[in-house]
């Protein structure tokens, strides 16, 4: 998703607004730029591609001045080049914008029929136009930006400077905008993250508001044009960057961060002392008295919802009602009184989430978000929110997020089926018991990373994949399909594995590789039959399983690598790091950019 980073403030601003480009450069993008403002003039620098072109370009070309906004881009319209690449501008004003403008094709037309001149195939030169046809016209800075906002239709959040006035306007509508206090120097930006390294003190702008900022000065309008006030918190984001160490990309930083940070997770909710495991009571509360949990999300936080789904059901003897945010949010599903809405994000910022939310909150659900980003507009909007300590998450394709996910949902399933009664206190054991062991059993399936590379460089140049499991295991044949689909670009399908004959068995052949994910559980016979389907038809089985697996099956699997006796209870959390590995490894491989893939965003702000 689109980056944005404006300041106004007394001293040069090129430099600090590249390095805070680079703290945005997680979400995904193609192009990028700045604009400063000096001497009244308006001067701008953008480059396609990575940051390392548009600094390569500043450095023939530095741009000074005190007040300046910068850009990550990642297309909606038009193509990723550097005349699409913000800032845009013109003579007397320059726009950074993400979201995206949905009546930008009337306002253009218009626009040019009086004979404003567009440069770029982007919806946010509309915005440039409308300001400067407004200005033109004779208004203020602060009516012409009022009057052009108030004709756009869409999501944005956007940061403007004009050429003659010491002053930064930055408003949201459905897109997150963060101010940063600092001492002679104001911020905007996308998120805190941006800002940790300039300023500790933040506010969050809500919908329809709009700010004016000098560099001594904030003022906040919110939707009905009246001054209001928006709650400044010391942001607990650290400014340290987090660089990729000795990995060579982040995504195995990432993997190899799991132990650590699921252990970090746990022992957020293990009571030091009795070892039980404790979340807010307020949460079980509504929880133990819901008739439903509905759980929402996006792409691989939804791929935990499913398996959570199973956890509530199987030991909380809850119902559960799971789907993706962006079907959820249209369905009009009708929703139980006293029911609670759970949503798990990474981000924090998914668009579509974040309306599945609001949806939810007008049908009167109690709201429980699970987040990785601190501060994230899906946190703000819940009435309770437990944090993932994954720490921040800069690889695209998620993975310790997900683990620590999957590590969350799992203490709460725990929790509420003590709470309800549903379990006797040596289950409880037996299960919290099975969790504390995760780091360990986690540190351990890391070492058969090497295993896991060999078999990545045979399948490499495959065209397809599929990823089979059973139970708790198919949301991570899921998961799997997805890491693999979305770093390396080659075509997979994850499947329960029980619909093989439903219909995907007709794809097996020798040219398809099938990884059947199979702990030796209650279900194993019913998978090992699968793996011998798969094989009697020519399919060459990569097979995860523990010793007994292995051993049973090592005839019928091409490959197989044993994972570690695992608590049927865990072995989703646990199962997801293999399937990690080979898609980082096939990744590898192919050369392709694993940390930002192409067309992907870390954080989807749009619809
Ligand atoms: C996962 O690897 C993808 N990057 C994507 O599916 C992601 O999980 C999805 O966009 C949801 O993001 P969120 O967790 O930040 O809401």
């Amino acid at each position: 998703m689109c980056g944005i980073i404006g300041i106004i403030g007394d001293k040069q601003v090129s430099p600090i607004l590249v390095e805070g480009l680079k703290r945005l450069e997680y979400r995904g993008y193609d192009s990028s730029g700045i604009a400063t403002i000096a001497n009244n003039n308006i001067q701008r620098c953008r480059a396609e591609g990575k940051l390392v072109n548009l600094e390569n370009k500043l450095k023939q070309s530095n741009l000074s001045g005190n007040i300046g906004i910068g850009h990550t881009r990642w297309a909606t319209h038009g193509e990723p080049t550097e005349n699409n690449a913000h800032p845009h501008a013109t003579s007397n004003v320059a726009v950074v914008h993400n979201g995206i403008i949905e009546n930008y094709k009337e306002i253009k037309e218009e626009l040019e029929k009086a004979q404003c001149k567009f440069n770029s195939d982007t919806d946010t030169e509309v915005i440039v136009h409308l300001i400067n046809h407004n200005l033109n016209q004779g208004m203020k800075a602060q009516e012409a930006v009022n009057a052009a906002l108030d004709r756009l239709e869409g999501a944005y959040a956007v940061a403007i400077i004009f050429s003659d006035e010491e002053l930064m306007i930055g408003a949201r509508q459905g897109t997150p905008l963060a101010i940063g206090y600092g001492d002679n120097q104001m911020f905007l930006a996308s998120d805190s993250y941006a800002l940790a390294p300039l300023t500790r003190k933040i506010s969050f702008l809500e919908d329809g508001d709009r700010v004016f900022l000098t560099k001594s000065e904030v003022t906040i309008y919110d939707e009905q044009g009246n001054i209001t006030q928006r709650p400044i918190r010391i942001t607990a984001q650290s400014g340290a960057t987090t660089g990729k160490g000795e990995y060579k990309h982040f995504m195995l930083k990432e993997i190899y961060e799991q132990p650590a940070v699921i252990g970090d997770t746990l022992n957020s909710f293990i009571h030091p002392s009795t070892g039980h495991i404790s979340i807010p009571k307020e949460i079980l509360h509504s929880l133990e008295n819901a008739p439903r949990i509905t759980m929402v999300a996006c792409g691989t936080a939804f791929y935990a919802c499913m398996v959570a789904k199973y956890w509530f059901e199987q030991i909380a003897k809850i119902h559960c009602e799971i789907d993706i945010a962006s079907e959820f949010r249209y369905r009009e599903s009708p929703m139980p009184e006293d029911g609670v809405a759970l949503f798990v994000s990474q981000s924090g910022e998914t668009l579509d989430t974040l309306e599945a939310l609001r949806y939810c909150r007008k049908q009167n659900q109690k709201i429980i978000s699970i987040v990785n980003t601190i501060e994230s507009t899906i946190e703000r909007e819940s009435d309770y929110v437990l944090h993932t300590l994954a720490g921040p998450e800069i690889g695209v394709a998620s993975t310790k997020a997900f683990t620590t996910q999957l590590t969350t949902l799992a203490c709460i399933a725990l929790a509420l089926s003590k709470r309800k009664g549903a379990i006797d206190t040596a289950k409880e054991a037996e299960l919290a018991e099975a969790l504390r062991h995760i780091p360990k059993q986690a540190a351990k399936i890391l070492n058969h990373d090497n295993e896991i590379l060999q078999i990545a460089k045979q399948v490499s140049d495959v065209k397809d994949m599929l990823y089979m499991g059973r139970s708790m295991m198919y949301p991570i044949a899921m998961e799997g399909a997805l890491k693999l689909k979305e770093i390396s670009y080659i075509h997979a399908e994850g499947y329960a594995a029980g619909e093989l004959k439903h219909g995907p068995i007709a794809l097996i052949d020798e040219t398809v590789p099938i990884v059947v994910l199979a702990p030796n559980d209650y279900l194993f016979d019913k998978i090992a039959s699968n793996i011998q389907e798969i094989v009697a038809r020519g399919g060459k089985v990569i097979m995860f399983s523990d010793k007994k697996g292995v051993s049973s099956l090592k005839e019928y699997s091409r490959w197989s690598i044993e994972i570690g006796n695992i608590h049927p209870f865990v072995a989703p959390i646990l199962y997801a790091i293999p399937v990690q590995l080979l898609s980082y490894h096939i990744a590898a491989v192919k050369g392709t950019d694993i940390d930002q893939p192409r067309n992907l965003a870390k954080s989807v702000t749009v619809e």
